[in-house]
């Protein structure tokens, strides 16, 4: 079952915003570490100024993630990683992966890429980085994004980032563009975010959209009740934001979840939740998320699972 589950009683046009506590890990390492890792790493092979993008003049930040993201790594799974900081030499070793890898900490010569795609490459998590007034997407290695690409936001503010759904949610992303500007440094917060797909494909970055929506209209006519919930997937962003204390920058981390629809529709509280909330979801944004099509197969699907006892 998705281990973060954000169904409530109703569609909720709040942001779901809540603080991530000291005891709250910032990046998850699941059992799906080894075979994620495997694929961003080949996807940033294949295409590395796809995948990881930065503008320049952001080390500190690249620096300042690096040691967040190892150092919350340790605290949470010391029996997986292990980091030695001797002033600035460290000494990383993770042993999901049998790696080692020595470097100078703020020295960019002593690791063989930029430290932000070098981290990254050790976390499941997306790393974003936002900085400025305006909190412009600058650096970024996104593997696993739903619709969306480096290629076609970095460079940009919050603001237009969020263009295509500024008119559809329009208090939530001014609240959010708020928070963007006043998000104090040591008071992280999180968020889940939820869309429903045709394919489990974590790679869903923009070059795969066209590919993916003919997948789905291939679907429609055979997406009928009795067969939906083994057709379509939930699947589940958990979002954090932390202010950077020196850079001042925004780190935005994203971990993608899926689970096949009828795995979580056997549980008729879930199946219950998700239909509550889909059928208040404002039409516009079920269309967004291209749900539209199949919107009457899925409550239909879910009203009955939820009334299995
Ligand atoms: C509190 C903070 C945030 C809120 C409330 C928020 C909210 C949303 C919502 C409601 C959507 C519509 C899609 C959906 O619901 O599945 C969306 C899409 C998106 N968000 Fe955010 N978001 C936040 C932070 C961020 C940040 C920091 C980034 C940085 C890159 C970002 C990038 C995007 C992108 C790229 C899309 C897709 C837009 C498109 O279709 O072109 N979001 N966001």
């Amino acid at each position: 079952m998705l281990p973060y589950f954000p169904f409530g009683q109703q569609f909720n046009d709040k942001m779901g915003t809540r603080p991530l506590l000291e005891s709250d890990r910032l990046i998850d390492v699941d059992e799906h570490y080894s075979g994620q890792i495997g694929l961003k790493r080949t996807l940033l092979t294949e295409l590395p100024a796809y995948y990881f993008q930065t503008q320049s003049g952001y080390e500190t930040a690249h620096w300042e993630v690096l040691a967040l993201v190892l150092e919350n790594l340790v605290r949470f799974a010391p029996d997986s990683f292990t980091l030695h900081q001797n002033g600035a030499n460290w000494v990383w070793q993770n042993h999901l992966l049998n790696e080692e890898t020595v470097f100078t900490f703020g020295d960019s010569e002593s690791l063989p890429i930029n430290p932000l795609d070098w981290v990254g490459r050790q976390v499941q998590e997306d790393l974003l980085l936002l900085a400025g007034n305006d909190a412009q997407l600058v650096s970024g290695q996104l593997c696993f994004a739903n619709d969306w690409s480096l290629d076609e936001k970095l460079g940009l503010p919050f603001s237009q980032i969020h263009a295509p759904i500024v008119s559809i949610v329009e208090p939530m992303m001014r609240a959010a563009q708020m928070l963007m500007e006043r998000l104090p440094i040591g008071r992280p917060i999180w968020r889940l975010n939820w869309s429903v797909k045709v394919s489990d494909q974590l790679d869903m970055t923009s070059r795969h959209t066209a590919t993916i929506h003919q997948l789905l209209t291939n679907r429609l006519p055979f997406l009928p009740p009795d067969t939906i919930g083994n057709q379509l997937y939930i699947r589940v962003e958990r979002q954090t934001l932390t202010r950077l204390p020196r850079s001042g920058a925004i780190l935005f981390s994203i971990h993608t979840y899926q689970n096949l629809l009828a795995n979580e529709a056997s549980d008729p509280e879930r199946a219950a939740r998700m239909a509550q909330v889909f059928s208040t979801t404002p039409p516009a944004l079920l269309a967004y998320k291209s749900m539209t099509h199949f919107m009457p197969e899925l409550l239909a699907y879910l009203t009955r699972q939820s009334e299995i006892n």
